[in-house]
């Protein structure tokens, strides 16, 4: 097990990024203090040479006008927020309108945009960096003085391992998530469509057009967003509106670790199992990538990753009725995903 340090980039203000890399077991896994960003993940094939499954960018420049959000850490509140608004406790809080009229990971400048401060230690079976920063009142429209620290570990076991944590000394709300865009034959090698995928979800959270939440839960049976049993993206994805854009409810107890979906790629022979303690998981096929220019001349187009973002249900500040998000003085927030790989 190894864990590097080495310096990314500098920002307009003089700081320094720092780039870490991750040893242990057969992976390596690296990750910036900008954003608490996964900018690769290396791993091996069966049926050929290991390669970077990660979308990302060739350098750090590129990573600070990140408009799809590749590898970020997402906070205060990740996924949307309707009409950029929620009351809480009897008060009304108006967030950034960056997605239409509505709020999207955090707003103008989320976590994805901050640099954080790190620390890197070893355990018996695994390497981790942690990451920490303060989020004051009232940034970014949100109450009460929020203290974030996500840890990513590699194990030896090949697994990616995620720590959340948060408190405030205010309610507010919390739904931090990683928004890493996975291609398991490699990034840049065309479109994840055939993608075989398991996600372990009887119903879905319904949404409009603006894929803001109705308030309904729907069961996905006889749906094109049924993947209890192995299915290839290609299979329904049109029926589904042209892609999946979409937070699935986690069957099993919510706090527990249980399981959250399977990708399996045919090509490489790669498998990816999420675990997950969050209510819900997006599943989101890289619909909105256009264009985007990648690690070394790679471009990234529609449906280029697939990201499986772990977390509370969109606009839950809006919806009561959906498992609370809202944290506070006596209410720390924990969560943790698992993202174990396998070829
Ligand atoms: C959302 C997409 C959005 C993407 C990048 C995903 O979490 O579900 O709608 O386009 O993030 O912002």
């Amino acid at each position: 097990m190894k864990i590097s340090r080495k310096t990314f980039g500098i920002l307009s203000n003089g700081k320094k990024v720092y780039l870490y890399t991750l040893k242990a077991g057969d992976l390596s896994l690296s990750l910036s203090s900008y954003g608490a960003v996964w900018t690769s993940l290396i791993v091996p094939s069966g049926k050929g040479p290991a390669a970077d499954i990660l979308l990302g960018y060739s350098g750090f420049a590129s990573y600070t006008g990140n408009k799809p959000y590749l590898g970020a850490t997402i906070g205060r509140f990740g996924n949307r927020i309707g009409n950029a608004c929620f009351t809480l406790d009897g008060r009304a809080y108006t967030l950034y309108q960056n997605d239409g009229q509505h709020s999207l990971h955090g707003g103008r400048r989320g976590f994805d945009k901050r640099c954080w401060k790190t620390e890197c230690y070893e355990e018996k079976d695994g390497v981790f960096v942690r990451f920490e920063l303060e989020s004051p009142d009232g940034e970014e429209g949100y109450p009460g003085n929020l203290k974030a620290a996500v840890s990513y570990g590699l194990a030896k076991s090949n697994e990616i391992i995620v720590n959340y944590e948060a408190s405030s000394d205010a309610p507010t709300p919390v739904n931090l998530t990683n928004h890493s865009y996975f291609n398991l034959s490699g990034e840049g090698s065309g479109d994840i469509l055939s993608h075989e995928v398991v996600l372990y979800a009887s119903s879905r959270v319904e949404v409009d057009k603006n894929l803001i939440p109705t308030g309904k839960l729907v069961p996905v049976e006889n749906t094109p967003f049924d993947f209890r049993t192995r299915k290839s993206i290609q299979k329904d994805y049109m029926a589904a509106g042209g892609g999946y854009d979409h937070c699935f409810v986690l069957d099993g107890e919510k706090g527990a670790l249980r399981p959250c979906a399977e990708v399996f790629e045919p090509g490489s022979g790669r498998v990816m199992r999420v675990f997950a303690t969050q209510p819900g998981v997006q599943f989101y096929t890289g619909n909105f990538l256009d264009g985007i220019a990648g690690k070394a001349g790679s471009v990234y187009n529609k449906h280029a990753g697939f990201c499986l973002e772990t977390q509370h249900f969109p606009d839950t500040p809006n919806r009561p009725e959906f498992p609370p998000a809202v944290f506070g003085p006596g209410k720390d927030y924990h969560e943790k995903a698992v993202f174990a790989f396998d070829w």
